[in-house]
């Protein structure tokens, strides 16, 4: 969502007349886009603000601004923790961003300007919603990280209040958009070349659009946007367990376009875990949803992620994550340590107290897990022909420079989501190619045309 934002804004700022540049020094607005999911990724952005002070005393005219859900979060904080800051925008307020700029820029004494969205937890709930304002302006390809894939909102905001989760409070109420505005925006997406859509969600599986007077689910829109001429594939993240109803599994079946492949974070194995994080299932109905998965859409590939180390887990606990990732056989998995994060239900209420030791010790042993299913799962798929769309050519191709029809090392994607990489000519960037697969690892697919 947020890498999203990100090219949102500069598609914005360009639409006002901005310019990218490659460096902060040859730049007269620096702006981050932030995440405070995690305590870590507030940390390193208050280090790179720390690494721009010399460049704020030499060119003071710089504006230095602080975007998204940590600016929503601290607030005021940014200022003090850094002086040199000129404005805090939310991500209820991003819509809003050139006008702004634009203002700080006129001003000749600069005060610090703070533009957040109301706090849900003080303000009536339909307010709320409004002070988060809808921000999906068009975008030009080239401001995507592909021309040929593009994220898609469908869903704002998060209205599950899962405890340990930051979410809910910075990113506002779960407000879904119309049906027709996302098709219109996947149309013209793929008048524009793209061939696959990834729709984006907190709880993607729970969209409901009730303005056309029965409510859309999330199966209907799929079919909708299935309908859309040169789109070849559709993608959607993240799925919220307790949503993942039949309808949209025969969705994903009887859709060709649909990608079987189906992002449904568990957090923990143990029923005790979930219900001090309020996730509102126990570990009985997430493996009864992983079956109706399996029987509905077999060979699907499903991924999740998990928590260690949050607030009480016992290393029986512990145990019961690396059961469910043992018996689930997930394609992969995101591990987090839990961060403790100011604002939320369990930072309130329940003391961190698994040491950070102890978590680290966790969190290696369920990848360790993870890993080795992983690459079990992966080793049947050698010799088997997989289409792929290219996405360009691999890191270590880009280094090297080629010229023309040269074949180089190309990396692509498969509907169930393994990266791919196999020689080619770059002009098969952006297509979807059949590859027979010579060679695998845990997380990568080696093969040939
Ligand atoms: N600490 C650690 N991980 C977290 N996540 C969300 N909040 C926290 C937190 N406070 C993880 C969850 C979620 C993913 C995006 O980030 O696993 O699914
Ligand atoms: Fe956070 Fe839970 Fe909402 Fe996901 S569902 S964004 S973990 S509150």
């Amino acid at each position: 969502m947020n890498v999203l934002d990100s090219e949102l804004i500069a598609s914005s700022l360009v639409q006002a007349g901005y310019e990218l540049v490659d460096s902060p020094r040859d730049a007269d607005t620096i702006l981050y886009n932030t995440c405070s999911v995690r305590q870590h990724a507030e940390d390193k952005i208050y280090s790179a603000l720390g690494r721009l002070r010399p460049l704020k005393e030499r060119k003071p005219q710089t504006i230095i601004g602080v975007l998204g859900c940590m600016a929503q979060k601290d607030q005021e904080l940014i200022f003090r923790r850094a002086g040199h800051v000129d404005l805090v925008v939310g991500p209820g307020q991003l819509s809003r961003l050139p006008e702004i700029l634009e203002e700080v820029a006129s001003q000749r004494h600069r005060e610090p300007r703070l533009e957040v969205s109301l706090d849900r937890m003080k303000e009536r709930r339909s307010l709320v919603e409004e002070s988060f304002t809808k921000f999906d302006p068009p975008r030009p390809s080239e401001l995507r990280s592909s021309p040929f894939q593009a994220m898609v909102r469908i869903m704002f905001g998060c209205d599950k209040f899962c405890t340990y989760c930051i979410v809910p409070k910075v990113r506002g109420p779960e407000q879904s958009r119309p049906a027709a505005e996302i098709v219109d925006e996947v149309r013209r997406l793929a008048a524009d070349g793209c061939l696959e859509v990834t729709l984006l969600g907190q709880t993607v599986n729970s969209y409901e659009d009730p303005s056309e007077g029965r409510t859309l689910r999330l199966s209907d829109l799929l079919a909708r946007l299935h309908d859309i001429d040169g789109l070849r594939r559709i993608k959607f993240v993240t799925n919220y367990p307790r949503h993942m109803t039949d309808d949209l599994l025969q969705a994903v079946r009887d859709l060709p376009k649909v990608s079987p492949y189906l992002h449904v974070p568990a957090q923990s194995g143990s029923n005790e875990q979930l219900k001090r994080m309020k996730r509102g299932y126990t570990v009985e109905y997430y493996r009864e949803m992983i079956e109706r998965i399996r029987s509905i859409l077999p060979g699907a590939a499903i991924t999740s992620d998990f928590i260690v180390g949050f607030c009480g887990e016992t290393e029986e606990d512990f145990q019961q994550s690396v059961d469910l990732v043992r018996w689930a056989r997930f394609k992969n998995s995101f591990i987090f340590k839990y961060s403790e994060r100011p604002g939320t239900k369990a930072a309130g209420t329940l003391p961190d107290d698994v040491p950070d030791e102890v978590k680290r010790q966790r969190n290696n042993e369920l990848l360790a897990v993870q890993n080795a299913i992983s690459l079990e799962d992966t080793l049947p798929l050698a010799g088997q022909d997989i289409e792929v769309l290219v996405e360009g050519p691999s890191k270590a191709a880009k280094k090297r420079a080629s010229v023309g029809d040269e074949a180089v090392q190309l990396v692509g994607r498969s509907v169930r989501d393994h990266i791919v990489v196999f020689d080619g000519p770059q002009v098969l960037v952006g297509q979807i190619m059949p590859v027979r697969i010579e060679k695998v690892d845990a997380f990568t697919l080696f093969g040939r045309l």
